[in-house]
């Protein structure tokens, strides 16, 4: 096959870039020259649902690139909503305050969530993981952005803050996995999805925390409703561009 058909199919141009190290623009210039075997191979693992990301171990994320490898959830787009909604809500809540916001990413994964707040925001923040491997690539992708993190493995969280934020595994149990590569840990939040959620709100209102934000699926916000009105809160939902629940935001009113 030449480079020339090699660029109509999906994935195609990608593949070609990394595996002959050009750019576009070489690979349309020299679109007479055959592609590498190499290129068969990767279009098959793809095919037979291995994810692209893996195989060359990086993902795009709120514009940047970050480390990636198997056996770690790959980011996706709709949690760039909830990192857009925590910088603001960061920055509004943070600026008047005399001494650094601590602010808590909770299942932080490969940790962009943690890096984009580091990144764009002025606060101290803590990252962490149940799983030693995300915790290990999320500190590498740390060192390759520049950004200062603390990186806990715990379950949930320990650490009193200002403000948590979370991509927590919130799948209803029988949900089929977009492919099984990326781990269950990363999805599966018991019959309704929404088990790890609760209990994230639960120990975020224990240890005084003023605000939560957290992405949760589409259809789960009745059922979160319930339990929310049960807690001394203020909730908002927010959607995205076309119009779905992606997250909740929940001001917990001080105890004392
Ligand atoms: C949906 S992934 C989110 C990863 C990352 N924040 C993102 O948005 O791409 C959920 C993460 O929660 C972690 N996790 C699952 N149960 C946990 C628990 N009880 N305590 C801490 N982390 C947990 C998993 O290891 C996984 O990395």
């Amino acid at each position: 096959m030449r480079i020339k058909e090699a660029l109509k199919e999906k994935n195609g141009s990608y593949i070609l870039e990394k595996l002959l190290n050009k750019d576009k623009a070489w690979l349309f210039l020299n679109d007479n020259l055959n592609v590498p075997n190499e290129y068969f191979v990767i279009q098959k693992k793809i095919k037979n649902g291995y994810p692209i990301e893996y195989i060359f171990e990086e993902v795009f994320f709120y514009g940047e690139k970050f480390y990636i490898k198997e056996g770690i959830l790959i980011p996706r787009d709709d949690t760039e909503l909830v990192v857009e909604k925590a910088i603001k809500v960061i920055n509004e809540k943070c600026k008047m305050k005399n001494e650094k916001c601590l602010v808590v990413d909770c299942c932080t994964g490969c940790g962009v969530i943690a890096i984009e707040i580091a990144k764009w925001t002025n606060t101290k923040v803590v990252a962490t993981d149940i799983s030693e491997l995300a915790l290990e690539v999320a500190r590498k992708n740390a060192k390759i952005h520049n950004v200062n993190i603390e990186f806990k493995r715990c379950d949930l969280f320990d650490v009193k803050g200002d403000i948590l934020v979370a991509n927590p595994p919130y799948v209803e149990n029988f949900w089929k996995k977009p492919n099984k590569y990326e781990p269950d840990l990363a999805f599966f939040g018991g019959v309704d999805g929404l088990d790890i959620v609760r209990k994230i709100i639960k120990k975020a209102k224990n240890l005084n925390y003023k605000i939560a934000i957290i992405e949760i699926g589409y259809n789960q916000k009745e059922n979160l409703i319930e339990f929310l009105n049960e807690i001394d809160c203020k909730y908002e939902f927010f959607k995205d561009l076309g119009g779905r629940i992606r997250g909740v935001k929940i001001n917990f009113f001080s105890k004392k």
